[in-house]
């Protein structure tokens, strides 16, 4: 049955090859004193920093450079709340992946707030504002361009925590899939598993519609159709806007609508293998994926695994249904190492010497918050997690 929804996403997305030309007039109503925030160089390679320079030369520009991947909380986020306070920023341009994008909206609700922004990531205090955010995306992965979420780490404390607040939808977000060309294999097929991944996370729940259903198949049959191609040829640009397109609807809640709560497990299993190991989030979750839907197979989940493996798959429907589900799990496992995803975590440089460690973590920080389409004790994550090895 659908359940009630309530919904609204206020982003704009301009999508398409040249948008970026549209850059100032969205910028102009925003403010006149930016913040330009980018990561490690990519940006500046692919001549993206320059044309956005060359766009906004009428605008003041403060930088903020260096953004890690899993955007930590010191310096960046801390670093980036002192220049929206000591130069007055009214707006924040982010300019590469979710990562930069993530640690922007952080610095975005930080910067309107006078405590630590810490307290506001971790609910201690409620988000009441934060500056207007625009992105321009450089990798398809997270989503983060159509959502209100961040995930951000803080390295002493070995935590990754995500953080929402409806004051953190980007004003508008740039997908000018071009932009994606540049993107390694690994980062590539990184961003497919994670895409791939926010739809499973929200296909097996509970109560779900046909319609939800249908979209995430689609999404997910776009991924699978689309992967190989975009890491065969990276210029590709029908392969890279598919995958771009599909990659926007993962995280704004629009493929659960209807649908009762999964409580998202395996996102909360790879946050605790980032924030231990500091590993890319798609690699964690194609390793994490197989394990976990072996683990939850039971005659109560078999008509998900059966409705997706017919569906995206194409399994014979007349197969006896263990076998189908069976064979779903296989053709996941083996999609991912087919685009060339480490499927062990041994492979990240994880062994087991703290795996109790990160499940007594996964179940004290995530696993209690909200509803779980199957409830994992502590030795289910330690389970899980021991099989990926
Ligand atoms: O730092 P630069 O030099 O830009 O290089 C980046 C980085 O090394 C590079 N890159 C980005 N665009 C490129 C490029 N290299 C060449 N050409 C381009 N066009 O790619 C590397 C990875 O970038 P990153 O931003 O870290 O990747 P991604 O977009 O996958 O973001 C991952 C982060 O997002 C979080 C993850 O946990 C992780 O911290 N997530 C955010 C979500 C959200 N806000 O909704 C949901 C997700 O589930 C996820 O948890
Ligand atoms: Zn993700």
């Amino acid at each position: 049955m659908i359940q009630n929804f309530d919904y609204h996403t206020p982003t704009r997305v301009i999508f398409g090859k040249g948008v970026v030309e549209q850059l100032p007039e969205v910028m102009k109503p925003l403010g006149k004193r930016i913040l330009l925030a980018y990561g490690g160089g990519s940006i500046k390679r692919m001549g993206l920093y320059q044309k956005v320079k060359d766009l906004l030369k009428d605008f003041e520009i403060t930088e903020l450079s260096g953004i890690e991947p899993n955007p930590k909380y010191d310096p960046s986020v801390l670093e980036g709340v002192r220049l929206c306070k000591e130069n007055d920023i009214e707006a924040i341009l982010s300019v590469g992946g979710g990562s930069v994008l993530d640690c922007c909206k952080a610095i975005a609700g930080g910067a309107k707030y006078d405590g630590d922004p810490w307290d506001l990531i971790t609910y201690k205090e409620e988000t009441k504002a934060a500056l207007p955010i625009v992105d321009i995306m450089t990798l398809a992965a997270t989503g983060s361009e159509y959502d209100a979420g961040v995930v951000i780490s803080r390295t002493e404390t070995n935590d990754k925590v995500p953080y929402q607040s409806p004051y953190l939808y980007p004003v508008c977000s740039f997908l000018y899939p071009t932009y994606t060309f540049t993107v390694n294999a690994k980062h590539t097929a990184a961003g497919v598993a994670d895409a791939f991944n926010h739809v499973l996370e929200q296909y097996f729940c509970s109560d779900h519609n046909m319609v939800a259903d249908g979209f995430c198949e689609a999404l997910l049959r776009t991924l699978i159709h689309y992967a190989p191609i975009a890491i065969a040829k990276p210029d590709d640009y029908e392969a890279r806007a598919e995958i771009m397109y599909a990659c926007m609807y993962g995280c704004n809640g629009i493929l659960e609508l209807g649908n009762s709560p999964s409580g998202w497990p395996m996102h909360a299993i790879e946050h605790a293998l980032s924030a231990y190991y500091d590993i890319t989030h798609g690699e964690g979750l194609a390793i994490i994926t197989p394990r976990w839907m072996r683990h939850i197979l039971s005659p109560r989940t078999m008509e998900r695994f059966v409705s997706l493996g017919t569906a995206i798959y194409g399994i014979d429907p007349n197969l006896p249904e263990k076998e189908i589900a069976e064979q779903t799990i296989d053709r996941t496992y083996k999609f991912f190492e087919s685009i060339g995803l480490p499927m062990h975590l041994r492979q990240v440089g994880i062994d087991e010497s703290r795996l109790r460690e990160m499940a007594a973590h996964v179940k004290e920080d995530v696993m209690q918050q909200g509803e779980q389409y199957v409830v994992l004790s502590e030795d289910d994550v330690y389970g899980i997690l021991h099989d990926s090895l």
